[in-house]
Formats: C-alpha cells, sequence, structure tokens
C-alpha cells in the first residue's frame, strides 16, 4: 500500500481529492489530516472506504502533531490546508499566516525528515494578481507574483517556502495553481454554493460591486484530476497553471445559476465591492495539457449542472453548514442576516 498524507482533507477540494484517490487508485491509501476549522465538514467524509481513509484531526503549524499522525513510510504529502477566503483574510490576516506560511514550512519540514518522495503544494492563480479587464493576457507559469489580497500573499510566501526547499535541500517538490472551483461541497461563502443555497430558499443574492469581474472557473472534480496528474507525471520543481479555458463575470454566473434554478433576476441585490478586488482571473493551461496529459472532462454546461443538482438533493447538508458561525460571517460581510430576506 502506497500512502499518502493528505492535509486539509474534510475541505471542499480535498475531500474531492481523497474521494477520487480512494476510487482510482486501489493501491493507495490516505491519511486525512485536517484542524476542522469552520470550513472542514466532517459530512464530506461520509462513505468513504474505511480501510483505507484514516482521518486525524490535527493542525499543520503544530510539528509534533504532523510527526505524529505522518506514517513513517508516507510516499507523498498533498498539502490542501489552508485558509482559503479573501474576504476573511482582509477582516484579518492572522490565521492565514499561522496556517498557510507556518504550516506549509512544517508540512515542508516533516517531507524532509520523514524522507517523503513527492511534497505538493496546492496553490492559487490569485498569486499572480489581477489581469486586465478585456486583454489577451493569460497568467502563464511565468507570471510575476503579484498577490493583491492577504490570502493570495500568505499563498505566495508558501509558494516561495516550496521552492526554497527544492532549491535548498533538493526536496522533489511540485506546486499546482488554479482558478475559481465549483462542485459539490463546498462552503456556502464562496459564490457558486452561496447563489444555490440563497436562490433555494428564495433569499437575494448579494452581488459585489458592478459584478463584472472575471474567474476563471473549474470543476472541482477536473482539478483534482489535474494534481493526481502532477504527482505521478508532474517535473520535480515545477509550477502547472491548471483552467479548464473557462472565464466568466460573476454577473453571468449568478444569472446561469438563477435560470437553471427558474428564480427570478430580482434576487439580485448588489452590494459594496470588496476592499481590492482583483477584476480578472485567467489561465492558461498549456503547459499542463501538454507535459500532464490532463484535460478537464466537464463543460461548463455539465459541471454547473452536475453542481445544482448535488445542492438540490443535499439539503441537509446545506442546513448544517448555513447555521452555527456562518450566520455571523454573513451578517457581517452582507449587513443582513442569513435567510433575512
Ligand atoms: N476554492 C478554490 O476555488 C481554490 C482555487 C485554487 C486553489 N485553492 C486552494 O486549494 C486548497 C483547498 O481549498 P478549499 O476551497 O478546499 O478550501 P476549504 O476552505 O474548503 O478547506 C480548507 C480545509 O483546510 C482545513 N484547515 C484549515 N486550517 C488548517 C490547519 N491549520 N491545519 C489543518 N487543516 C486546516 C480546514 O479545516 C478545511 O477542511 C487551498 O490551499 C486553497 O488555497 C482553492
Amino acid at each position: 500500500m502506497r500512502t499518502l498524507f493528505v492535509t486539509g482533507g474534510a475541505g471542499f477540494i480535498g475531500s474531492a481529492f481523497v474521494r477520487l484517490v480512494l476510487d482510482e487508485l486501489p493501491s493507495c491509501e490516505v491519511t486525512n489530516f485536517d484542524a476542522l476549522t469552520y470550513a472542514g465538514n466532517p459530512d464530506n467524509l461520509t462513505g468513504l472506504d474505511a480501510s483505507r481513509h484514516h482521518f486525524v484531526r490535527g493542525d499543520i503549524a503544530d510539528r509534533e502533531a504532523v510527526r505524529a499522525a505522518m506514517a513513517e513510510n508516507t510516499d507523498a504529502i498533498i498539502n490542501f490546508a489552508a485558509e482559503s477566503h479573501v474576504d476573511r483574510s482582509i477582516t484579518s490576516a492572522d490565521e492565514f499566516l499561522r496556517t498557510n506560511v507556518v504550516g506549509t514550512q512544517v508540512l515542508l519540514d516533516a517531507a524532509r525528515e520523514r524522507k517523503v518522495r513527492r511534497f505538493v503544494q496546492v496553490s492559487t492563480d490569485e498569486v499572480m494578481g489581477s489581469l486586465p479587464e478585456d486583454g489577451n493576457a493569460y497568467f502563464t507559469e511565468n507570471s510575476p507574483y503579484e498577490p493583491n489580497s492577504p490570502y493570495a500573499a500568505s499563498k505566495a510566501a508558501a509558494e516561495h517556502l516550496v521552492r526554497a526547499a527544492h532549491h535548498t535541500f533538493s526536496l522533489d517538490t511540485v506546486t499546482t495553481r488554479c482558478g475559481n472551483n465549483y462542485g459539490p461541497r463546498q462552503f456556502p461563502e464562496k459564490l457558486i454554493p452561496l447563489v444555490i443555497s440563497n436562490a433555494l430558499h428564495d433569499e437575494t443574492v448579494p452581488v459585489y460591486g458592478d459584478g463584472r469581474n472575471v474567474r476563471d472557473w473549474i470543476y472541482v472534480e477536473d482539478h483534482c484530476r489535474a494534481i493526481l496528474h502532477a504527482l505521478e507525471k508532474g517535473q520535480s520543481g515545477a509550477i502547472y497553471n491548471i483552467g479548464a479555458r473557462n472565464e466568466c463575470r460573476n454577473i453571468e454566473v449568478v444569472e446561469a445559476i438563477l435560470n437553471k434554478l427558474g428564480k427570478p433576476l430580482s434576487l439580485i441585490r448588489y452590494v459594496k465591492d470588496r476592499l481590492g478586488h482583483d477584476r480578472r482571473y485567467a489561465i492558461d493551461p498549456a503547459k499542463t495539457e501538454a507535459e500532464l496529459g490532463w484535460l478537464p472532462l466537464e463543460t461548463w454546461e455539465s459541471g454547473l449542472r452536475k453542481t445544482i443538482d448535488w445542492y438540490k438533493e443535499n439539503s441537509e447538508w446545506i442546513a448544517r453548514t448555513r447555521s452555527g458561525a456562518y450566520r455571523e460571517f454573513y451578517a457581517r460581510q452582507y449587513g443582513t442576516e442569513v435567510g433575512a430576506d
């Protein structure tokens, strides 16, 4: 059995990755190490094969906890664990530095100590800043670092630490950078699940600014497949940009979802723009496609349909995530209670 140490595997993308590994690699077992912050959800792990999936609650910035959880024969570390929401990083950056920066260094140290074969850092296109709105510019692996939010800056710092571990200690590392993911089990503070869950409850849908910010959307399983390709076939020390060539303005995303749900566009409520809101992200995935032989399997149409169907069929999952701490966050961010309108 090959042992993968997956961090953040109770979150949105990490849990999809764990599912994919258990489904597609019968000779792999997974240690899933996750602190279960507000974004980590044990509900995301239901139905997994318990003989090959071992969940350990722990903090990646806690060196002893990482050591205790990591098996001696760990083959690879795949680091999804992060504070991942830009809005929260604008309110306070402390946790972003602790988890995204200190936590990544702790994992890199553990990888060296345990002689782990490969370290995969799951990063974001946001480390490269914002592109001109109507240009033909795209992010490539050589784009300069220009992080604009505390979240993006902390992820850029993590990338630098990964690079340094490769350069200084010859640690076998691969960094993947992806655009905006959508799909099942995403915490409803993020745009697509927020729109779906509010619309299903006939509540207004907050849209930042003029709604014309452009994001490059990818179905979560396609992202996870690309990470798996990078783990197996990526060049040591390389960065791979992952994208599905699917640019969309936020307002187009919102309108598409409302239309598919048969809800009126009058639910849209424009709210004060996010501070420092990046205008456009667009990824050139040519290197990933050519070197890793990866292509997305879902179109925007098929991925969005699957996503909407999942949220419709899992109303209990939504109900549980919309309770508790999420209510405080929502009220602070959008100036209204969840379900107040
Ligand atoms: N969501 C996206 O669109 C997107 C796009 C590109 C890259 N990424 C990156 O992918 C990764 C996963 O993103 P996501 O959307 O699934 O995030 P998420 O917020 O849904 O999940 C993050 C997970 O990390 C866990 N975690 C947080 N702090 C931890 C700590 N100190 N120790 C251990 N676990 C901790 C949380 O409990 C949660 O389960 C992140 O690194 C993020 O930067 C996300």
